[in-house]
């Protein structure tokens, strides 16, 4: 596991650099593959099946009010003043790595630099909750406590997740309270939390190519993931360098 999200966090440190005015999401998610694979492991995301969905690629590119799995494609060119998610899975000895960032391209609104912190750190205080003999709730309960007094949504239909020998595995890890006394978490347990935040609404639609899910109005989303060890020393972040 320290493996596999080591190089999810090479992918989203190093693709920092690439994230410019001028590239498009296909040129990004082939550079992504090929520096996967010279690690000796493999993405998570392509091929990956929910149903009878099937993902085509090795990252998730998600614009502006696109919430999650966007797909890279040669016609999606990155401009000054937008965001993009990036989501990353990689599978290495057979073990999942799952980790996000969104990125300003150029320069950005003070604003939705407003938006993004916000997201960051309701995941740095949703991993200070991780940890032996909490719940999962207490994860969710305090991401939820520090984003909606701000005035930002928490998207509400897609969840973080335990992960391991499978992308998703239980339990949920809800970014917002639901007032139920979660799981309780235990040394050794590896999940990914992903809080996805909007400046208007918490709902999101699909789009026709069954994957881009997007905001209802429109609004702004941003998404930040970790992938984490409960350790007998508090939470462990595997996906940082
Ligand atoms: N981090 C996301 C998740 O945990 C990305 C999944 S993309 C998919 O669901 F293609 F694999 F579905
Ligand atoms: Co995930």
């Amino acid at each position: 596991m320290r493996e596999a999200n080591r190089i999810a966090a090479v992918i989203l440190t190093e693709i920092g650099d690439r994230i410019k005015p001028g590239v498009s999401t296909y040129e990004l998610d082939t550079w992504a593959e090929e520096r996967i694979l010279g690690l000796n492991a493999k993405p998570g995301f392509k091929g990956y099946r929910s149903g009878n969905r099937v993902y085509p690629a090795t990252l998730c590119t998600s614009i502006n009010h696109e919430v999650v799995h966007g797909i890279p494609t040669k016609e999606r060119i990155l401009k000054e003043g937008d965001i993009i998610g990036i989501d990353v899975g990689v599978i290495y000895d057979g073990f999942f790595g799952d980790g996000a960032y969104t990125y300003a391209v150029g320069q950005v609104a003070p604003e939705v630099e407003v938006l993004m912190k916000t997201c960051r750190d309701a995941l740095d205080i949703g991993i200070e909750q991780a940890k032996n003999g909490n719940r999962v709730s207490d994860i969710s309960r305090a991401i939820d406590r520090y984003v909606r007094p701000k005035g930002y949504e928490i998207v509400r239909d897609l969840t973080g997740h335990g992960i391991g020998r499978n992308l998703h595995e239980d339990p949920q890890v809800l970014n917002y309270y639901d007032g139920k006394k979660g799981q309780k978490l235990k040394v050794n347990m590896t999940l990914a939390i992903e809080p996805m935040i909007t400046n208007g609404t918490y709902k999101v639609r699909t789009l026709d190519d069954n994957w881009t899910v997007i905001t209802d109005d429109c609004s702004l989303s941003a998404h930040y993931e970790h992938t984490i060890a409960i350790t007998g020393n508090g939470p462990e972040i595997l996906t940082r360098l």
